[in-house]
């Protein structure tokens, strides 16, 4: 059996307000085993944060069961504390101190012995890529550099599970690939990642696991191939070396689109293997050569917009 890092039942989480109660989170189940990346994405507002405080015991839920590091949240708040580390979406750096002071700053915090303090700071400032600005106040960082501070801050102790907020929101492309790759890095020391995000292109890199956060519920939950094939628009795309086989296939399978000038067939599917499967044993029971095969499925865009109804929202 694969223990879980995390497992949430039934997570509900309502905000009074002047127009009466607002339900934020209404009733989420989640189950994140360990060593994996799992995606919480959704739009503003959806309810990432406040799950991602939950969990890492900031606020308590109104109800549900929560699992952290196999600690009780409510009853067990100390130890999930010691077991996590958490970025927020705000960052946690201190700008009036360097990038080196925040790293010792967190040992402390962390009470670490002076020495090993300072090598931890060593060490994170040059995986980071952090060393040339190590003696310069954080203020003058840019926003992939104070990042990757905030990050390198909640590595100090060592966590197995790390809660990642929003962690590349407003970077621009080079520096949010520069994050993946430090995301990649930890999975494969065996951290379990918990990453709450509005960019799909960034769950569908990252996440073994992804779940549709929608206005507080869960609607979908997969990986990213199996959240595409929960819609339709996935075809098989075959390539042949000539019209006449085009023709020959187009005709055995009795469905599929031909573009005579590409030589190449359409055919719909759900990017299931069975599918794959069926369509290429009619073409050998008719002794029919395939050049080239590939497998389309939509893209979790199309799985957000099918599935809520709106995407302008996510990015
Ligand atoms: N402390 C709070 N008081 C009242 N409403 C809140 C509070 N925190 C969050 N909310 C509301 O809960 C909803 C979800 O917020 P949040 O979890 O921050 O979403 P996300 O992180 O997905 O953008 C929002 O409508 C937000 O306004
Ligand atoms: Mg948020």
């Amino acid at each position: 059996m694969t223990t879980l890092a995390i497992a949430a039942s039934g997570l509900r989480k309502s905000y009074r307000d002047k127009s009466g109660d607002k339900v934020v989170l209404d009733g989420i189940d989640l189950a994140v085993p360990q060593g994996t990346v799992f995606s919480l994405l959704g739009p503003n507002g959806a309810g990432k944060t406040t799950t991602v405080q939950i969990l890492s015991t900031l606020i308590r839920a109104d109800a549900g069961q929560v699992h952290v590091a196999g600690y009780d949240v409510n009853r067990e708040a100390d130890d999930v504390r010691g077991a996590i580390g958490v970025t927020g979406q705000y960052s946690a750096v201190d700008k009036l101190l360097t990038g080196e002071e925040n790293l010792l700053l967190m040992a402390d915090l962390k009470h670490l012995p002076r020495r090993e303090g300072r090598q931890r700071a060593r060490e994170l400032l040059a995986q980071f890529d952090l060393v040339d600005a190590a003696a310069k106040s954080a203020g003058t960082y840019s926003g992939g550099m104070r990042r990757r501070l905030d990050l390198a801050m909640t590595l100090v102790g060592d966590p197995r599970l790390i809660f990642l907020d929003e962690p590349t929101t407003g970077l621009d492309p080079r520096s949010r690939r520069a994050m993946w790759g430090i995301v990649r890095d930890l999975v494969k020391d065996g951290v379990t990642i918990f990453l709450t995000t509005q960019y799909l292109e960034e769950a569908d890199e990252l996440a073994d696991r992804i779940a549709l956060l929608d206005r507080g519920r869960l609607i979908a939950e997969g990986t990213a191939e199996e959240l595409k094939r929960l819609i339709p628009g996935g075809h098989v795309l075959l390539k042949f070396a000539d019209p006449s086989r085009l023709d020959a296939a187009r005709l055995a399978l009795g469905v599929g689109t031909p573009d005579p000038e590409a030589l190449t067939l359409q055919v719909p599917s759900d990017g299931s293997v069975r599918v794959i499967r069926q369509v290429l044993a009619v073409l050998d029971e008719h002794s029919i050569e395939i050049d080239e095969m590939s497998v389309h499925t939509p893209d979790l865009d199309d799985v957000f917009l099918t599935l809520t109804g709106h995407k302008e929202a996510l990015r």
